[in-house]
């Protein structure tokens, strides 16, 4: 406790504004109840729910959550098929839902890859969305950090070839820019359930200075408490950005 009796942390952090998680653990889940992994993917739809109710009453801008990775094609063709059936289903159920609760669906990723009609209602999903303005729900899919970064570079090399930027124009700022997130405030908190502490190829770029956190709990078994634990932890925490402590709460800074 302080010398003023407030045992309050010298510095605090206000709600994130922007979310992303790592949905991991639904196979473990299902695993450890003896069932097949579908149904752990089943049951981690029910979180994501959950989930993204808790981050709009909270005010949180943005959540990302991370659905397929551009390494899960590597699975089982029959669980990437279920994936992709569940997906389809989940968003023919969840589109006016999340279009009544004023959020807006984003996805993110190579979507080339993925069925004609998935690909149509995804757009159709964003469509709808579009001009909601409370929390922004990002879905990443077909989602690779690094295949983020290259369609960045790529977008800028042809406008260089194009004459309408020269290579002294690019910095981080203007690669920011190009990135599937440019319209996003860069993720505050990073979450990832599971217990495996990796990035897995998630958000490379824009993770450079998220708080992070690990939880071993498994992705159907976390729930609005598990992330208001996760967002008390992430406020007590100090940001720096390359700061000393005393500046920060000298308030010398503006982070
Ligand atoms: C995360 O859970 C969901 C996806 C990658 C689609 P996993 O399916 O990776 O679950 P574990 O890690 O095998 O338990
Ligand atoms: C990361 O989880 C991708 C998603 C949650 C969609 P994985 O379970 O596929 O990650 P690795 O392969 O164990 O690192
Ligand atoms: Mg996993």
């Amino acid at each position: 406790m302080s010398a003023d009796g407030n045992d309050s942390p010298e510095s605090c952090n206000d709600n994130p504004r922007h979310i992303a998680i790592i949905m991991d653990g639904n196979g473990r889940w299902a695993q450890k109840r003896f069932m097949p992994r579908a149904i752990g993917h089943q049951a981690g739809v029910k979180t994501v729910r959950k989930i993204v109710e808790y981050c709009a009453v909270q005010k949180i801008e943005a959540l990302s959550l991370f659905a397929f990775s551009s390494e899960n094609w590597r699975r089982p063709q029959d669980e990437v098929s279920l994936l992709m059936e569940l997906f389809m289903v989940t968003l023919g159920r969840e589109i006016k839902k999340l279009d009544r609760n004023n959020i807006r669906l984003k996805f993110i990723g190579d979507r080339s890859l993925f069925p004609q009609r998935l690909q149509d209602k995804m757009n159709e999903g964003e469509a709808q969305t579009q001009n909601n303005t409370a929390l922004t729900l990002v879905v990443a899919v077909n989602y690779g950090g690094r295949w983020d970064m290259c369609q960045a570079f790529q977008q800028v090399a042809g406008k260089i070839a194009a004459g309408e930027l020269s290579i002294a124009d690019v910095n981080p700022q203007l690669l920011n820019q190009y990135l599937s997130t440019a319209d996003l405030p860069e993720p505050d908190l990073f979450i990832r359930t599971g217990g495996e502490q990796r990035i897995s190829n998630f958000m490379l770029w824009q993770l450079a200075y998220t708080e992070f956190y690990f939880t071993p709990t498994l992705w159907p078994d976390f729930d609005q408490d598990a992330l208001a634990t996760a967002i008390e932890s992430f406020k007590v925490r100090e940001r720096r950005f390359g700061h000393t402590s005393e500046q920060v709460r000298n308030k010398a800074v503006t982070l």
